[in-house]
């Protein structure tokens, strides 16, 4: 089975490639650009294939003897749709990284299709949402008529500017919560609470986080709110951005965003992702009260996201694809998680 990492020559890309070559893969590294896919394939000694997502024949050609396409090109609500066509088409695996809710749900609208296929559509194998979907199914395990889901995480450390570019594409948007199975928009900061990583409290702020739509697909938990920490200054910030929402959609200052995230670092340097760490907390709730709650601690975000990645691409080219939609919880178990270094995932007690 051979595997095809797109958009390899990006930050995590990179990263990713780099994994899965220490893990003993022979990846094909793809993208649209022909100098930084020679330069990566010379770098690891692999075959490098150039091609855009705007010609459909084009990516069905770059994916000829391909099984499973680790998509790592975002951000995703421009690239996962050509992609996840090519591969009902060909009839190849998709895996991706990306954390948007929509590129989720318009995933899981191609469930018939997928299934029809023969083929495993499994958005999020990246730090979005591996850790927070697994707690979420642990904890849907340890109380399986919970209504209720509420799921934190907590990053210390940096972002990658691909990440600051996706996050500036979905400005404007509003939040978005789950409440009787439905997604909704909310406004932009909409909720707030305290939580205990195992660090002490902190208050944490609802964010349009994958687990809104993946939750509820691992779970079948209607209502769902996802958060996370930000300094109290940011959560002010956010707050006042529903009085320009209109601003922050309009084209020129979504460029001028743009351009100033261009400005960064591609992302954290070797000894921000050794130092960094990342933290989720999670509680579900039924209707008469019971309760369930996990933490979970893990290496910083993208040295995560490489790690889980390439063991989701590892488990698909083993043998391990069930076709149709699927979250990585229903992929591959809650417990996938526990098998990172660095990784503990441990009960809360709570009142019951
Ligand atoms: N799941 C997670 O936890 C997780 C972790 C890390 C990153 N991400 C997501 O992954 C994405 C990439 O992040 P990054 O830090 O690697 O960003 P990056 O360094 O900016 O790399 C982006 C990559 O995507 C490619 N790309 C962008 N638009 C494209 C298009 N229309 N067609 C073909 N290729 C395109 C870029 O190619 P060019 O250079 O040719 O434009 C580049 O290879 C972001 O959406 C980010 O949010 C998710």
């Amino acid at each position: 089975m051979s595997l095809l990492i797109y958009g390899a020559y990006g930050y995590t890309g990179q990263l990713i490639t780099e994994r899965a070559v220490e893990q003993g893969l022979s990846p094909v590294v793809a993208g649209r650009d022909a100098e930084k896919v020679h330069a990566i394939a010379e770098r690891y000694d692999l075959e490098g294939r150039v091609f855009g997502l705007d010609v459909p024949a084009r990516i069905r050609d770059g994916l000829d003897g391909i099984d499973v396409v680790l998509h790592c090109a975002g951000p995703f609500i421009h690239t996962s749709a050509p992609m996840l066509q090519a591969c009902i088409d060909t009839g190849t695996h998709y895996l991706d990284i990306t954390g948007e809710i929509d590129v989720f749900e318009a995933a899981a609208h191609r469930d018939a299709e997928a299934t029809s296929a023969g083929i495993m559509v499994c958005p999020g194998v990246g730090f979005d949402v591996v850790p927070t979907d697994c707690v979420a199914k642990h904890l849907s395990e340890a109380l399986p008529d919970a209504t209720t889901l509420e799921i934190a995480f907590m990053g210390l450390g940096q972002v990658s500017r691909g990440t600051a570019l996706t996050a500036v594409s979905n400005l404007g948007e509003g939040g978005k919560v789950r409440r009787d199975g439905q997604i909704v928009t909310v406004p932009p900061a909409w909720a707030t609470r305290e939580v205990d990583f195992g660090r002490g409290p902190k208050t944490v702020v609802s964010i349009p986080w994958g687990d809104v739509s993946t939750g509820y697909h691992s779970t079948g938990i209607p209502n769902i709110t996802a958060y996370t920490y930000l300094p109290e200054r940011a959560i002010t910030l956010l707050r006042l951005s529903r009085y320009v929402s209109w601003l922050l959609q309009w084209e020129p200052v979504k460029k001028l965003l743009e351009a100033l995230v261009r400005m960064q670092p591609a992302g954290p340097d070797e000894s921000q992702r050794k130092e960094g760490v990342t933290l989720v907390w999670g509680r579900a709730t039924n209707d008469a009260g019971d309760e369930v709650s996990a933490r979970l601690t893990g290496p910083e975000g993208y040295t995560f996201t490489a790690r889980t990645a390439v063991a989701a691409a590892q488990h698909v080219l083993d043998g391990g694809a069930t076709p149709g939609f699927q979250t990585p919880s229903t992929a591959f178990g809650a417990h996938f998680v526990r098998h990172f270094d660095g990784v503990d995932m441990v009960d809360v007690p709570v009142r019951s």
